[in-house]
């Protein structure tokens, strides 16, 4: 394929990506940071400006900062606005999760939204994980390359929890559905959590599993948070018994993905997502109980990191020599 033809391929793939995202399905209510959440950790390298529309957090030498919301939710659609640090940021990791861990020590539930910094002229990554019940022991992990980058400008990072499934929206594209089933047991996120926005050092596995540390010579790093906006079943932090008060607002939590946002997800993560545990046999022999394989993505995988997602032994001869042929074709293009 010559290079321009390919080129041109690009554009007209990231085009209709940005016009997919531009195309905003559903918005709720925004709030002021100080309604909803509250400081969490590193008071001096938190900021809040324009009454509470806008929040830098920040990481230095001394320390990294966060923020917490004031309430525990249960279900519900949950979305900041994030430009994170821009040039050397290998190291840094800036997160927006929910958690109960400061209450369910050995049984916490999380849904994650993790960004790793790099090194210089090469983009950030970004991950998505859930456990349940404390099930820390099953990664679930996801990470992605993004169509823009986020250290350029405001992107709207979402979550939707619901008692039957976890959405992660990256401006309104689903990127990620993650469904209950069954055999999955305690393992789906079944308890109230708060929602979490923090900064910090992750020299130790953040890039190449701590190959590249934070390096403090172009500290600050900082990253600005705005548009935040808590759709969801507050809870009494006492009784656990949610207050959803108000029926018509909790209807307005989306309940799924509707058929043009699934060919937008499809579409995003056949191009950009860079792995799955799913398809990961290094850790998991045999996939986790709710994966779903799809040969083609395991192909694609595969030819993206043979020895994360190879077969392992089971295949030989013609096959193994076919797969190494279309390796060398991967490295050309
Ligand atoms: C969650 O973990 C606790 C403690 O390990 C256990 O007693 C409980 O049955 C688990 N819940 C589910 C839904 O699996």
């Amino acid at each position: 394929m010559g290079c321009s033809h390919l080129g041109f391929l690009l554009l007209i793939y990231y085009f209709l990506l940005v016009v997919l995202a531009s195309e905003s399905p559903k918005s709720f209510p925004i709030m002021a940071f100080d309604v909803g959440y509250t400081q969490l950790f590193g008071s001096d390298n938190m900021a809040v400006h324009r009454e509470g529309k806008l929040v830098h957090l920040s990481l230095d030498e001394r320390t990294g900062s966060g923020f917490v919301s004031q309430d525990l939710y249960l279900h519900g659609f949950f979305s900041v606005s994030i430009k994170l640090p821009a040039d050397y940021t290998a190291g840094v990791v800036v997160a927006f999760y929910m958690s109960n861990g400061d209450m369910f020590e050995k049984n916490h539930d999380e849904i994650d939204f993790e960004f790793l910094g790099n090194i210089r002229g090469k983009n950030w990554r970004i991950q998505t994980n859930v456990y349940g019940n404390g099930s820390t022991s099953i990664g679930r992990e996801e990470r992605y390359s993004l169509w823009f980058d986020p250290s350029d400008n405001f992107h709207q990072y979402s979550i939707l929890w619901t008692d039957s499934q976890i959405i992660f929206y990256v401006d309104n594209v689903p990127i990620r559905e993650f469904k209950r089933t069954e055999s999955m047991g305690g393992d789906f996120p079944s308890k109230p959590m708060t929602l979490y926005a923090t900064i910090w050092d992750g020299s130790d596995w953040a890039t190449n599993g701590g190959k590249y540390r934070v390096n403090y010579k172009y500290a600050p790093y900082m990253a600005e948070f705005s548009d935040f906006v808590l759709h969801g079943c507050a809870v009494d932090p006492i009784e656990h018994l949610a207050k959803c008060d108000n029926p018509q607002s909790s209807e307005a939590i989306p309940t799924g993905i509707t058929s043009v946002q699934r060919i937008k997800m499809e579409s995003f993560r056949k191009k950009l997502m860079t792995y799955s545990y799913c398809y990961d046999r290094v850790r998991y022999k045999v996939s986790p109980v709710e994966c779903v394989i799809n040969p083609q993505e395991a192909e694609r995988l595969r030819l993206f990191d043979p020895v994360t997602f190879g077969r392992g032994r089971r295949h030989h001869g013609k096959r193994h020599h076919r797969s190494r042929i279309s390796q060398a074709e991967a490295t050309t293009i």
